[in-house]
């Protein structure tokens, strides 16, 4: 089963500020519609509850240590990264996705095959961020620009990364 990382990060590694995504990027929301649409998204629980509900077309796999934490049904609680990851092995998927917030990327970094990473031309104030990509572990394999527009309050690339080495 492939693990992909799926982020919209800042220059510096911001990615939230106050349980809230920061920018406008409507292109980029659709880029993870199409992407997510039809598979599992493991998150952690602020990041769940920032979107207020499960997403639709897509099974929400949400990690919390809370034991009375529920989801309406057909989504999934867990109480580690591993047992969301056990939980898809076990479900026969051929592809998960780990949509964030900084504590599950942070933990999810180390295990994940493959990051898309939509990189915004900005460097807003935040509280959460990416951690480091290190570019002896990952090899950027595609990068496609988008331009600011209207609908687009900053350019940003779109940029997949292919892990080389653990
Ligand atoms: N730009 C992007 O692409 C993007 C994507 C997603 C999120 N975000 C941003 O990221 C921020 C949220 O990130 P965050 O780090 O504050 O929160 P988070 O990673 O979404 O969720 C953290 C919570 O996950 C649970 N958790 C984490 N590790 C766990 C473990 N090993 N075992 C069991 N439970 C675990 C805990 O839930 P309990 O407290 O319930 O135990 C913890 O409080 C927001 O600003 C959001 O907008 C940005």
């Amino acid at each position: 089963m492939k693990i992909s990382i799926i982020v919209a990060k800042a220059k510096n590694d911001v990615i939230g500020k106050d349980n809230q995504l920061i920018w406008k990027l409507s292109s980029d929301l659709k880029l993870f519609k199409k992407i997510t649409s039809g598979h599992h998204i493991i998150m952690g629980r602020k990041t769940y509850e920032s979107v207020g509900r499960p997403l639709p077309n897509r099974v929400s796999v949400v990690i919390s240590r809370n034991k009375n934490f529920e989801l309406p049904s057909g989504h999934l609680v867990v109480h580690s990264l591993e047992e969301a990851i056990q939980v898809c092995i076990g479900r026969h998927l051929d592809q998960v996705f780990i949509i964030g917030g900084a504590e599950i990327y942070k933990q999810a970094i180390k295990i994940a095959d493959e990051l898309l990473v939509t990189q915004v031309e900005a460097s807003p104030e935040g509280d959460a961020f990416f951690p480091y990509i290190d570019p002896k572990k990952w090899q950027i394999i595609s990068s496609e620009h988008f331009e600011k527009d209207q609908n687009n309050q900053h350019s940003f690339d779109f940029v997949i990364y292919k892990r080389i080495t653990k």
